[in-house]
């Protein structure tokens, strides 16, 4: 095929299933981010009941976490770099077992906050040290599919949360009541988290390190032995030249690391910055985070409104299935673009049929909006298909795109910058949405709509297309914005 860009010392066309395993091993990192940032929502009703929490402590009690996720995202880099990708998973494993302990058994709201944002920080480092390893591991053929890993287990994990939540509550009869040694159900829930946190520190202590890392360190006779055992590569000689080659052409702007001429950022670390900002502008993690209120004021109970955001969930695990297939075939690009044409209509359609809802006022007085019979329908299948376009492009292609859009030597920095920005963005998308959906729903999804169209603008202009191309030779694509479309 017309991708095939094989350098010398390049991979056998056998895909070496280890380089298989060790990705979906980084992945759990995923795993552990969807499951840690979802797993509240079935906890935070009765945790608030039982601390006799407001509204405010509430959402900050939810939100604490995105924080933390920031702080660690931010640090992941510059710690990678110097200690390597590995003890960054390990530490990571262990903020999420520590989390995970500590949110079980917290005493108060106070102490909770504290877990959650040492959690965050395990989630952050995660979320930048997996997309970076697998990048650098990957063979250039398959690096978008195995890239694509890291959400679906994303998805995986907020699906598993979903659900052990769901379980938790329906054993005990509800998410406040006791279930085993007298604790009730939602601390439970955040125990159940120390299960794959141990799984993945045990997993991650058995990877080997970035053979880019290795090259880096001098350590060349360990990077041979990466490249050869693990990723398939026949001769590694020639591949290891070209990473030294790249690490060194790279020298001098490593100097002045990520800082550059355009608003004190080199430009690739922009594009960066604005892909993660997109991704979350176009209000994905509302459909998340809110949805079970969403369902509801459509018209469905709680317990349908529940069993949709489920299926919602599951829909993203498929769609990321389909994109996995399809993005060392079709390129970065076209699926970003389809993207964001298909969000930017969805998110249209729910905008409009929002803009016919009446709203109403409850006995306690408490108010909601109602959508008259054709437009709920039009709103849940609008809602889906959002689901859908953002699953099988931005999802999964804004990891894979920070994980290999960056020159080798800024690749760690420059990723830790713009997942933090993704995280703030998550966390101001995620807070403003009561307030936005106060003012009325048309206008939250009329804006994220908005962002949608200026998201299509931003890959038209901005993104390279990176398909079947060596990482050593992504330094050009550091220094052009204009598009370049290969295969
Ligand atoms: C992406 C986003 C994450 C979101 C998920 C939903 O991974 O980065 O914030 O929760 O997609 O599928």
């Amino acid at each position: 095929m017309a991708e095939q860009h094989a350098p010398a010392g390049q991979v056998t066309s056998r895909l070496n299933a280890s380089v298989v395993g060790i990705s979906l091993a980084a992945a759990l990192g995923g795993f552990m981010f969807g499951f840690d940032t979802s797993v509240i929502n079935g906890a935070v009703d009765a945790l608030a009941a039982d601390f006799a929490l407001g509204p405010a402590l509430t959402g900050f009690a939810v939100s604490s976490a995105l924080i933390g996720c920031a702080v660690g995202a931010w640090f992941a880099g510059p710690l990678a770099n110097r200690r390597g990708r590995i003890p960054v998973m390990v530490i990571a494993a262990v903020l999420f077992l520590v989390s995970a302990i500590g949110s079980g058994f917290a005493f108060g709201v106070v102490d909770l906050i504290l877990w959650r944002l040492v959690g965050g920080l395990g989630v952050g480092a995660a979320s930048v040290i997996a997309p970076a390893y697998i990048a650098e591991v990957s063979p250039a053929r398959v690096r978008g599919r195995l890239g694509s890993l890291q959400q679906l287990a994303i998805v995986l994990g907020i699906f598993v949360a979903l659900l052990s939540d769901a379980l938790f509550a329906n054993v005990a009869g509800g998410a406040a009541e006791t279930l085993w040694f007298g604790m009730p159900a939602w601390r439970w829930m955040f125990l159940a988290a120390a299960v794959p946190a141990v799984l993945y520190g045990v997993c991650s202590l058995r990877l080997p390190e970035s053979p880019r890392y290795l090259v880096a360190r001098g350590r060349l006779d360990d990077a041979a032995h990466v490249l050869r055992d693990f990723t398939g590569v026949a001769d590694p000689a020639p591949m290891i030249e070209d990473i030294r080659r790249s690490l060194n052409s790279e020298q001098r702007e490593s100097l002045r690391d990520l800082r550059g001429d355009a608003l004190g950022l080199k430009p690739i670390v922009w594009v960066g910055i604005l892909l993660s900002v997109f991704q979350q502008a176009v209000g994905i993690n509302v459909i998340f985070y809110y949805s079970t209120t969403l369902w509801r004021s459509v018209g469905f109970g709680e317990s349908d409104a529940l069993t949709i955001t489920v299926i919602t969930s599951v829909t993203n695990i498929v769609v990321t299935l389909v994109a996995l297939a399809l993005v060392d075939r079709v390129g970065r690009r076209p699926m970003l673009l389809v993207g964001s044409a298909g969000m930017a209509v969805s998110l249209g359609a729910m905008a409009y049929a929002f803009s016919t809802a009446t709203a109403v006022t409850a006995a306690d007085g408490s108010s909601s909006v109602v959508l008259a019979a054709p437009m709920s329908t039009v709103a849940l299948i609008a809602a889906n298909a959002f689901v859908v376009f953002f699953g099988v492009s931005w999802g999964p292609i804004t990891w894979v795109l920070l994980g290999e859009m960056f020159p080798n030597r800024i690749r760690a920095g420059a990723l830790a910058v713009a997942a933090s920005a993704q995280w703030v963005a998550n966390f101001a998308i995620s807070t403003t949405f009561p307030a936005l959906a106060d003012l009325g729903l048309m206008f939250a999804y009329g804006l994220y709509a908005v962002m949608a169209a200026l998201s299509f603008l931003f890959v038209a202009t901005m993104i390279p297309e990176t398909k079947g191309r060596e990482l050593e030779d992504m330094s050009d694509a550091a220094h052009t914005r204009a598009p370049r479309v290969t295969g």
